[in-house]
This record gives structure tokens, C-alpha cells and sequence, in this order.
């Protein structure tokens, strides 16, 4: 099942059936699983779903978009979240913040209208909802407030939505009202009590919220016995609660206070999981069982995929969820999440599913480079810990020193994997043409015990959006040779095989004097792969068809093609030379779903026809950062994945975050008989309906199709001996251990920082 994008237009009526539909569908299957599932909750139900705005992650936040399309993809029984504002004229409408600016179109539509007024007491300059009639709004539209999202949904014209028609769409859902300022509405003469408890008598309010404690004192008692929950919202610790003298952390102290008007708090993560000032987590609080203690229900804020969450994540948001929901000492009652078909599926489909459990789905997950989201590229850790994350294979990119060793590494030039640069070994700099235009330390320009003396770097492919990897591992572990890596992969229990990865290997013969393929088969034999004395299945894969060619002559082992360039369409005529030598295919993501502008146009059929060939295929690269991504994935790789197996049956996926990979395999919606919507696989093209055409830049022209031209190659050249000073080239400027690289598939956003930075700049 796809997801239901077909909400470009603003008929209520049909989006409100859609949500309905799926609602149906789903509920008696979740409602098996919860009576099964031991949540340490307070009432032993799984955790709420909040999605706050809607799905706020993607569409403007409090839009009519951002809330049928959480109701489209969120478990049954999640709550909307509307952080309610009051009108000129009292009516309540739902809009993230006290003033329009942020997140819609006011300034553009009522250029003058600026004020200025206190709010707890700092004086703040806006267009405050207070100054506008519900009508004043009629021709003011929600646009994103997050510039890190995209803009692309902006010009649909969303109109502000009040109260009462939010809780006309919810049905089955759960209608949540958060109240930031009462007070402030109070200086004004507008009353948010008397608005709340008239809009209780023709729509159900489930919860209500409010940082402020004076606001729970008007309102107790006023909604009778079927009212809504109470929670208490709890800001940061040092800030002051705007109605009494004292801080939220001193209130804290008192959670039996709280519970005299309060069911449940609403805490940031921090107050549950802190992190140090290098953003690892650091041990739990005891909040959640204090809070429990006290019959305090407790939700959690702060949650999306596509901001900074602690490094310890790994960038992958279903692992920050489990760690508040299933960490076997608490579980938190709710989440409030921009994205709420993550915080779903962490609940649904992830939680409580032990390492063990057994596979719902087979593909092979294989590391890139081992886990080196986590480690430096073809370090010993990398590996252990793309072992231990669940990789059914490792890889090893093989390069050669000059004495000739065969060893792994990321990359040929030992300046864009270590820290050579920084090292008196940088004056073996090179410039060689037929590998890279531009200079670089390569491997065969250092020995072997050379290139073991240095320090392995980690890859930072998202630095140009300030994104860094693990930083403090970033010089962590060992380069190891081919065959400390065959027998480190011998010794695993869980690994079913090896991918070798043989490049350059004509250069290397002609210029260099190194036989490439001889070292890989040497090394084969020396471990015992060559002779059975292991059952792990050996890969080798090459962007060269004589490569492969030359080892199916020589050996047995399994030969992986890999296509370098992304691909719209393959010729049969094409195929049929494949297979010719090769056993399975490895192709890019964007051949798969191409998303020339961030946003996936359509499938191919390259992995189709390769299939009908009987070749595997495997889809290269899958990486947890949010940017890697088009939109349709919603920040979440784990949407990513199950997109291109469950939706399109690739055979494996080459990664540089195994565990997200490995996890999604023993996730329980796969096994159900319906599958739900948050483990639905994209539509391809189908969000790319809902962006209005004119923010979108013209078509690029698209990708080539791959030919049996593409395939064919000369033989491999004899070994050449080498001139001995080859090694010692024209010295060139030493190049960045990680400068950004240009990457065309990442779509244009900004990360965190950098819009707080580009907000400060435009104010
Ligand atoms: C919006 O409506 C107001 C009056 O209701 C009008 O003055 C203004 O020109 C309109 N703006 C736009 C952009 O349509
Ligand atoms: C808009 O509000 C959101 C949420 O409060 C905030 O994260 C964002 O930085 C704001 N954007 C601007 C441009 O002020
Ligand atoms: C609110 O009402 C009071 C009494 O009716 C009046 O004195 C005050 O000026 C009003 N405040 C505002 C902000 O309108
Ligand atoms: C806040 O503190 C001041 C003195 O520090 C006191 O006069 C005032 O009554 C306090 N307000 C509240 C609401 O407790
Ligand atoms: C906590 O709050 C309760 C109820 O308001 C009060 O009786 C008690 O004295 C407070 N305890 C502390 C330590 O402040
Ligand atoms: C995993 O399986 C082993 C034996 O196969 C068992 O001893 C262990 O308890 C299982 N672990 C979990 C978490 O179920
Ligand atoms: C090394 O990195 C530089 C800068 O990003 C890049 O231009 C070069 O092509 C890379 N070299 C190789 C062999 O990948
Ligand atoms: C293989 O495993 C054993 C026991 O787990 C360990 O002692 C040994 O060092 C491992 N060897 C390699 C090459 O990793
Ligand atoms: C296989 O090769 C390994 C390494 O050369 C050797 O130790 C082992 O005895 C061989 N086993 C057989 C069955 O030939
Ligand atoms: C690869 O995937 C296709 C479709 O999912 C399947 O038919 C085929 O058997 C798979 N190949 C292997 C070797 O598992
Ligand atoms: C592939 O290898 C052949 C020699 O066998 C060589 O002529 C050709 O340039 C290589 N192709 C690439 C893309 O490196
Ligand atoms: C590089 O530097 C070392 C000393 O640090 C020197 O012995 C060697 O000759 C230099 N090599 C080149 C190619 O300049």
C-alpha cells in the first residue's frame, strides 16, 4: 500500500474519508498487539502518538495538508496536536506561535500591521494574532517556519485553521489543545478559558496543555466530568513560569503539587535523557519512575527527524524513540513529534523485538566501508561494529601499498581516508590523471608499515551542512590489511559473506607494477576462503567488467557489477553481456527512484528487468542523515529502506549505518497480515503532486540509459614492472582530509544551525 498523497486541493471531505478508511483498516490489528506488549507506561497501554501541528515535518505546520496526512500515516488513536491562539475577536485558531510571522504569509499580506507588546515581559515585536478578526485572516497562508523544510508546499495557499474545524477532521483521533499563553491573552481581555469551555460544549477536547500554572487554577472544575486531561507543561529548567515566581525546575521538585492539578507533565527530552555538552547522552534521570510514582502520566517533546539529536543515535530517529519507549526500565506515556509516522512505527513496529527475533524479510544488509556512519571507513572498529549492528556482509575496499600488501580503505588517496595530511608523509604527494584530476597521497606512493602508523579519519560527507559524524570517534581505530580483515570475517558467527572491491586495478598493473587481482586471490587462498575451510560466500565487485572477468577465469567467487553512473533505463542487449560475467548488479539509489530536485519523480524499471535476468541487485548508498534523502522518505531511513525492499524488492542494501538496516528486517508490521500506514512504501511521483508546479524549476533532462557499450571493456593489461621513482611525483598542495563534496543528490536545505543563523541574519 502506498501512501495517500492526493491532497492538493482543500476538500476536507475527501481527505477526512481517507483517514477514516485507513483508521478502519488498522485498529484491530494494533489492538492485538498492545494487549500483548508489556509497556512500562503508567496505565500499561503503548505511548500516545502526538503529532504536533500535524505533520509538521513536512507540510506547514497547522495546516489542513499537515493534518490529514498525520492521520494517513500515524497509528490509530494518535492525538492532533493545536497549540490554540486566540483572534481579535476571540475565536480560537490553531497556529504554532503568538504571532503569524514565523509560518505565514501576514507580513506579505499586512505589510503595517506590526506591534509591539510584552510577553513575560520581554517586549516582542510581531503580528500578534490579537490584532486580527478571523476574517483579517482569510487571505493569510501557513508557510513553513522551519527553513530547514521544504519551501516547496508554500505556495498551496493552506489557510489558517480554527479549532473547531481541526476537531471535525480528527474522527477516531485524539484532539489535543496546547495553551502557551494565557496570560498574555488575559492582559489583552481575551479569555482562553471562556473560549475553551464554550468550544467543549460542540467539539471533544482529549488534553489540554499549558506551561502556565495560573491557567489550570481558572480552569479546574469548569469542564465537568467527561473533560479533558490536564497536563502541565514543563520549559526549560532555569526559565521562569510566567504566573508564579518560581522556575520549572523548582516546580519539578514537587510532583505531587502538580498532580493536585494535573494528570501528566509535558517534559523536553532533556529532562529524561540529558546529554553532556559534546551532545552524548548520559544516563537517565529517574523522572519517568518519579513521575509514576506520583500517578503522573508523562509525555515527551522535541522530537523530528530532521534536527540535531544526541550522537549516540546515529542519526537514526526510530533508535531515539526506542530509547525512551522500550529501554526496559520506563516508558514514557506520549511523544510529541513534527513527524509522527516515525514515532509510529518505533512504537507499532520496533519496540519490544528482541536482537534475536527472527527476520520478517531477507535482503543482505552490507556495510560500506563497515559501519563508517559510526567509525572511520575500513577500520578495525568500523567492522567489529558493522558485525555487531546485524551486516550479513562486510566490505572491503581494497587498495595496495607500495611494498604490495592488500589492504582496505575508503578511498585510494590516503588523504580523503586519514590524517596523512597533517604528517611529514604529505610530500608524497601526488597528481596521477587517470584516477583524480586533482593531487592526492595515494596508497602506492607508502609502505605498507607507512600507511599502518596513521590515523584513520571519518567521513564527513554533510559537512557543508554542519553535520559530523560521531566526533568523538572520529580518529578512532586501525587500518587493517585484505587479510586481517578475511580473518576477522571468518571469526564472526552472524556474517554470511565478504564483498571485495577491486578498482584502478589497470593503472595499478601498467604503472605502478602491482597485480591487484594476483593479491586479492593470493590472500583468498592464504585464509582458507579458496578452500571451503569457511563457508563465508566472497563478493567481488568491480565498475570493470575485465576485472570481474579475469577473476571468474581464475576462481569461483561470486562477481558483483557495480554501475557508477545513475541510470534511467538498461538495454537487454546490455544485460545479457552482465551476465555474461557477473552475478548480481549493484546500481545508485537515484536509478531506482530518481529525485533530480529533492523530490522522487518516478520508479525505473532497471531493477525490474535486471531481476527478469536473474541478477541481484543491490542499491548503493544508504546513509541516516535526513539530507541524504528526497522528501518522499520523510527524514526517516527507515521509510528509505522498506521503500526500495518492501516497495521495490532490491536484494540488499549497501549502507554506512548497518543497524538501521538490520533492524528493520525483524520489525513486526512486516509479518501482518495488513500493512500498516507507517510502514507503507512511498508513492513514487505521488508527493511530487501535492508541490504547486510553479515552485518547482524546470525538468532536467533524464538520466542515460545504460548500454552494452557502457559494459564492454578491453582486456586487462600485463603487469608492468615499475620504475623505481615512481613514487616520488610533483609535489601538489596537500588536499583536505574532508573538504565537502559535491553531491548532487542531496536536496538544498540548510541544516539546524545554519537556519538559526540565516533567521538571525534576516531579522
Ligand atoms: C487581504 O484582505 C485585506 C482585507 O480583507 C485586503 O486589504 C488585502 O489587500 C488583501 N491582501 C491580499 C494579498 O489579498
Ligand atoms: C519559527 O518557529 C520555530 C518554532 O518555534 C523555530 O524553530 C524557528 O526557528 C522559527 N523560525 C524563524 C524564521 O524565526
Ligand atoms: C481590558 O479591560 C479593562 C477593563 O474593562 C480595561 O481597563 C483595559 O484597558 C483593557 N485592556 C486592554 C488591553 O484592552
Ligand atoms: C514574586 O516575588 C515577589 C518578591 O520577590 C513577591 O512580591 C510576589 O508576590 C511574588 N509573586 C508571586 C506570584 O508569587
Ligand atoms: C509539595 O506540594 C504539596 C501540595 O501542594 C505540599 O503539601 C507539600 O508541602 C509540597 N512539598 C514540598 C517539599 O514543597
Ligand atoms: C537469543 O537467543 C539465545 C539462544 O538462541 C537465547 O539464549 C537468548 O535469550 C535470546 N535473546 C533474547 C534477547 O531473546
Ligand atoms: C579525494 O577528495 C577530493 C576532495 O573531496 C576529491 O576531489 C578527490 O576526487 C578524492 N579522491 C579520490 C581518489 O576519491
Ligand atoms: C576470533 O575470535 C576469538 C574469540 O572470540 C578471539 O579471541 C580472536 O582474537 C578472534 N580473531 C580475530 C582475527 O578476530
Ligand atoms: C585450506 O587452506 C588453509 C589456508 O591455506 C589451510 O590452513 C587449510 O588446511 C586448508 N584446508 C584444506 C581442507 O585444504
Ligand atoms: C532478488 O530479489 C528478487 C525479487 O525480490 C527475487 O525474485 C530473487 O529471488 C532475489 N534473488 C536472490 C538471489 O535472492
Ligand atoms: C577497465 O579495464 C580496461 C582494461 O582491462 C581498461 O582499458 C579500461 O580503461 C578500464 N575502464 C575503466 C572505466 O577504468
Ligand atoms: C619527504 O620528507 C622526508 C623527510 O621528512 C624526506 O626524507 C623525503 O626525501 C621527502 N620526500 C620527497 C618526495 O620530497
Amino acid at each position: 500500500m502506498n501512501f495517500r498523497l492526493g491532497i492538493p486541493t482543500m476538500r476536507a471531505s475527501t481527505v477526512l474519508l481517507c483517514g477514516i478508511v485507513l483508521a478502519h483498516l488498522f485498529a484491530a490489528q494494533i489492538d492485538g498487539q498492545r494487549s500483548r506488549s508489556p509497556w512500562q507506561t503508567l496505565s500499561g497501554d503503548a505511548p500516545l502518538v502526538i503529532a504536533r501541528g500535524g505533520f509538521s515535518g513536512l507540510f506547514p505546520d497547522s495546516s489542513l495538508a499537515a493534518y490529514s496526512f498525520a492521520m494517513q500515516t500515524s497509528v490509530a488513536g494518535s492525538a492532533l496536536w493545536c497549540d490554540v491562539q486566540l483572534t481579535k475577536d476571540g475565536l480560537g485558531i490553531c497556529f504554532p506561535d503568538l504571532t503569524l510571522n514565523n509560518a505565514s504569509t501576514i507580513e506579505f499580506v499586512y505589510p503595517s500591521r506590526q506591534k509591539s507588546y510584552p510577553v513575560n515581559g520581554v517586549r516582542t515585536r510581531g503580528w500578534f494574532t490579537i490584532d486580527f478578526s478571523l476574517s483579517d485572516l482569510n487571505n493569510v497562508s501557513l508557510i513553513r517556519g522551519i527553513y530547514s523544510r521544504s519551501e516547496k508546499f508554500d505556495e498551496n495557499g493552506y489557510s489558517i485553521l480554527t479549532v473547531q474545524i481541526v476537531t471535525t477532521l480528527k474522527e477516531q483521533e485524539v484532539f489535543w489543545l496546547n495553551v502557551q499563553h494565557d496570560a498574555f491573552y488575559e492582559q489583552h481581555n481575551l479569555s482562553m478559558s471562556s473560549f475553551l469551555i464554550s468550544a467543549s460544549r460542540t467539539v471533544s477536547i482529549d488534553y489540554i496543555s499549558s506551561p502556565e500554572l495560573n491557567f489550570f487554577r481558572k480552569v479546574a472544575g469548569r469542564f465537568g466530568r467527561d473533560g479533558p486531561i490536564f497536563v502541565f507543561r514543563f520549559l526549560g529548567k532555569e526559565d521562569f513560569e510566567p504566573t508564579t515566581n518560581r522556575t520549572y525546575g523548582s516546580i519539578l521538585s514537587n510532583l505531587t503539587f502538580v498532580k493536585t492539578f494535573a494528570s501528566g507533565i509535558l517534559v523536553p527530552k532533556s529532562y529524561i535523557l540529558p546529554l553532556d555538552d559534546k551532545q552524548y547522552l548520559l544516563p537517565p534521570t529517574s523522572l519517568v519512575q518519579d513521575a509514576h510514582k506520583a500517578g503522573l502520566k508523562v509525555y515527551v517533546s522535541g522530537f523530528a527527524n530532521d534536527v540535531d539529536i544526541a550522537y549516540t543515535y546515529s542519526f537514526d530517529p526510530v533508535s531515539e524513540y526506542l530509547s525512551f519507549v522500550d529501554n526496559g526500565y520506563f516508558s514514557v506515556d506520549g511523544v510529541l513529534s513534527d513527524f509522527p509516522i516515525t514515532a509510529s512505527a518505533s512504537i507499532e513496529c520496533f519496540s519490544h523485538i528482541s536482537r534475536n527475533a527472527t527476520k520478517q524479510v531477507d535482503f543482505l544488509v552490507i556495510s560500506k566501508n563497515g559501519a563508517s556512519g559510526d567509525y572511520p571507513g575500513c577500520t578495525d572498529l568500523a567492522y567489529e561494529k558493522a558485525i555487531q549492528d546485524g551486516a550479513d556482509v562486510i566490505d572491503c575496499s581494497v587498495q595496495m601499498s607500495r611494498d604490495g600488501t592488500p589492504f582496505c580503505s575508503s578511498s585510494i588517496d590516503l588523504a580523503n581516508s586519514t590524517m596523512v595530511a597533517q604528517t611529514p608523509l604529505r610530500n608524497r604527494s601526488t597528481t596521477v590523471h587517470e584516477i583524480s584530476s586533482v593531487g592526492g597521497i595515494f596508497t602506492f606512493s607508502l609502505t605498507w608499515p607507512e600507511i599502518q602508523s596513521l590515523t584513520p579519519a571519518i567521513s564527513n560527507p554533510y559537512r557543508a551542512y554542519n553535520m559530523f559524524r560521531n566526533p568523538n570517534e572520529k580518529k578512532s581505530g586501525k587500518l587493517i590489511s585484505l587479510s586481517e580483515f578475511l580473518n576477522l570475517a571468518k571469526n564472526s558467527t552472524s556474517l554470511s559473506g565478504v564483498l571485495i572491491s577491486v578498482e584502478n586495478a589497470v593503472y595499478l598493473r601498467k604503472e605502478q607494477g602491482l597485480d591487484v587481482v594476483k593479491a586479492v586471490l593470493d590472500t583468498l587462498t592464504k585464509t582458507g576462503y579458496s578452500n571451503r575451510t569457511t563457508t563465508k560466500n566472497v563478493m567481488i565487485q568491480s565498475t570493470n567488467s575485465s576485472v570481474l572477468a579475469d577473476f571468474k577465469k581464475q576462481s569461483q567467487y561470486e562477481t558483483v557489477y557495480k554501475v557508477e553512473e545513475t541510470i534511467s533505463d538498461i538495454l537487454d542487449s546490455a544485460i545479457k553481456d552482465i551476465k555474461k560475467f557477473a552475478n548480481a548488479v549493484v546500481i545508485s539509489r537515484s536509478s531506482v527512484f530518481p529525485f533530480p530536485d529533492g523530490f522522487i519523480t518516478r520508479q525505473t524499471n532497471v531493477v525490474e528487468r535486471l531481476h527478469k535476468s536473474q541478477l541481484s541487485v543491490y542499491v548503493e548508498l544508504f546513509q541516516n542523515e535526513f539530507v541524504s534523502q528526497p522528501y518522499d522518505f520523510l527524514s526517516d531511513p527507515t521509510v528509505e529502506i522498506n521503500s526500495y525492499i518492501s516497495g521495490v524488492g532490491i536484494n540488499g542494501t549497501i549502507t554506512e549505518f548497518p543497524l538501521t538496516a538490520a533492524r528493520y528486517k525483524r520489525n513486526r508490521c512486516l509479518g501482518s497480515k495488513e500493512t500498516p500506514p507507517y510502514m507503507a512504501h512511498v508513492d513514487p511521483g505521488g508527493l511530487l503532486t501535492v508541490v504547486s508546479p510553479s515552485s518547482l524549476p524546470p525538468a532536467k533532462p533524464p538520466n542515460p540509459v545504460f548500454t552494452d557499450a557502457d559494459v564492454t571493456e578491453p582486456p586487462l593489461p600485463p603487469v608492468t614492472a615499475k620504475a623505481p621513482t615512481s613514487t616520488h611525483g610533483t609535489s601538489t598542495s596537500s588536499t583536505n582530509a574532508q573538504a565537502p563534496r559535491p553531491s548532487g543528490q542531496t536536496r538544498l536545505t540548510l541544516s539546524l544551525r545554519l537556519s538559526v543563523f540565516a533567521s538571525l541574519l534576516l531579522l
